[in-house]
This record gives C-alpha cells, sequence and structure tokens, in this order.
C-alpha cells in the first residue's frame, strides 16, 4: 500500500519547517516541536528534526504528545528539548510516569492547556486557596502546574489583562496546606493513566 507524505517523514519534516519560517518571515525557530505520533516512524522525524538543527533552520527539537512507550521508542542518545502535554489540576496523570521519566533525563515538561481552556473556573476547592491569597482561581491553577521547577505552563490568553493576571501567577506561592487541599479536591494519579488529548 501506498504511504502518504506527511509532515513527520525525512521530506515533509524540512518542507512544513520551511514554509513555517516563511509564514514567520524568520530564518530560524528557537525550538520546533513534533505536535504528535502519527505513522512515520519516530528515528526518521528526528533525524530529519535533527538535520534541521545542523543547518541552524531550527534551534533545537522537541515532541508533543509522546506517551512514556512512545518517548523510550526514540532513538538512544536523542532526547527532545520538551514534551509538550496535557497537564492540569484535573489532568494530573503525567505525574505518575512521564514526570518521572523526563526528570530522570532532565527533559522539561511543558503544559498545555493548563487551565482546562478556562473550564476550571468555578470549583470551590480552587476558590478557597485563591480568597486565602487574594489571588484569581486561574492563577493558583497556573501557580500550581508551576510548583514544579521543571514544568512549563503555555495558558493561551487573547486579552492584555489575562496576560498580566497570568504573568502574576509567578508571585503565587502555594503553602503545603494549599497543596493538599488541591490534592483532596483533585486527587493524583495512583495508577498508570494513558495520556490525555484536548
Ligand atoms: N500540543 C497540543 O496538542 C496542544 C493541544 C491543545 C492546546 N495546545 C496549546 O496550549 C496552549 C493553551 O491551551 P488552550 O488554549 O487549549 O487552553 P488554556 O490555556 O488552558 O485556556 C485558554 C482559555 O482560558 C482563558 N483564559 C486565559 N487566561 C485567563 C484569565 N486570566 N482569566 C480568564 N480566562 C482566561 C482564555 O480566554 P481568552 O482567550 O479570552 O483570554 C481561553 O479561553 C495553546 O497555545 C495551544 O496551542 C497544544
Amino acid at each position: 500500500s501506498k504511504v502518504l507524505p506527511s509532515n513527520a517523514d525525512a521530506r515533509g519534516t524540512v518542507e512544513a519547517c520551511h514554509a513555517s519560517l516563511r509564514r514567520l518571515g524568520t530564518d530560524r525557530i528557537d525550538l520546533y516541536l513534533l505536535h504528535w505520533r502519527g505513522g512515520v516512524p519516530l528515528a526518521e522525524t528526528v533525524e530529519a528534526l535533527e538535520g534541521l538543527v545542523s543547518r541552524g533552520s531550527i534551534g533545537a527539537w522537541g515532541v508533543s504528545n509522546l506517551d512514556v512507550d512512545d518517548l523510550a521508542e526514540l532513538p538512544e542518545g536523542a532526547l527532545p528539548q520538551t514534551d509538550q502535554v496535557l497537564y492540569n489540576l484535573t489532568r494530573r496523570g503525567p505525574e505518575y510516569d512521564l514526570f518521572p521519566w523526563c526528570r530522570e533525563r532532565s527533559v522539561p515538561v511543558m503544559a498545555y492547556s493548563p487551565l482546562e481552556q478556562g473550564r476550571l473556573l468555578g470549583h470551590q476547592a480552587l476558590e478557597s486557596v485563591a480568597e486565602a491569597h487574594g489571588s484569581s482561581p486561574l492563577q493558583v491553577a497556573l501557580a500550581w502546574v508551576l510548583r514544579h521547577d521543571d514544568v512549563i505552563a503555555i495558558p493561551k490568553a487573547s486579552t492584555a489583562a489575562h496576560v498580566e493576571e497570568n504573568h502574576a501567577a509567578l508571585d503565587v506561592r502555594l503553602t503545603d496546606e494549599d497543596l493538599k487541599a488541591l490534592d483532596a479536591a483533585f486527587p493524583a494519579p495512583v495508577r498508570k493513566e494513558p495520556l490525555e488529548i484536548l
């Protein structure tokens, strides 16, 4: 059967990157991610990404939506700069095995949809902690994601006010008591959970 061309095969990876560079009007992308796993062998995509690094089109490469078994399939010695995964108070699965895998290899995790696309609003536990800090519930949700030094959060915001509010989450210091209250309302995983996507 004929294999369809893909943005992740040897040629497609390079072409998609060059098309992105043109659209962005730049000659270099600092960090370029594989969005998710498709039918192309990971080794083929990684080789193409490393070629882009060596030619200076990208500064580094990373991956997204790869669970631990996918990460384990990456070619020997080829570590992504990050794995961008769905992670927030209501999606704690990655803490069980993905975080330890990444931490052991010094790969920072990038949390996408850290606000669960706004659906975290209205949770009582979050509101109580927020009230105690004089902050907003979404700031607490972000501070919670950022409680680990090796986790990055990429909240999407379309207004300057939201961007400023989210940035100020860096100043929210959650106490052990806050973390306990949040654990009670949003339990940590106790077994392997397949990586969720949005
Ligand atoms: N790798 C992947 O497969 C994948 C999948 C999904 C998303 N992502 C990425 O993850 C990033 C964020 O994810 P997301 O947009 O799905 O969800 P999100 O960041 O959890 O939530 C975004 C929503 O929260 C609202 N919001 C943000 N700050 C707020 C604030 N301070 N107060 C009130 N509402 C606020 C936004 O509203 P406004 O727009 O009105 O500010 C928007 O509706 C995006 O850059 C996206 O590209 C990646």
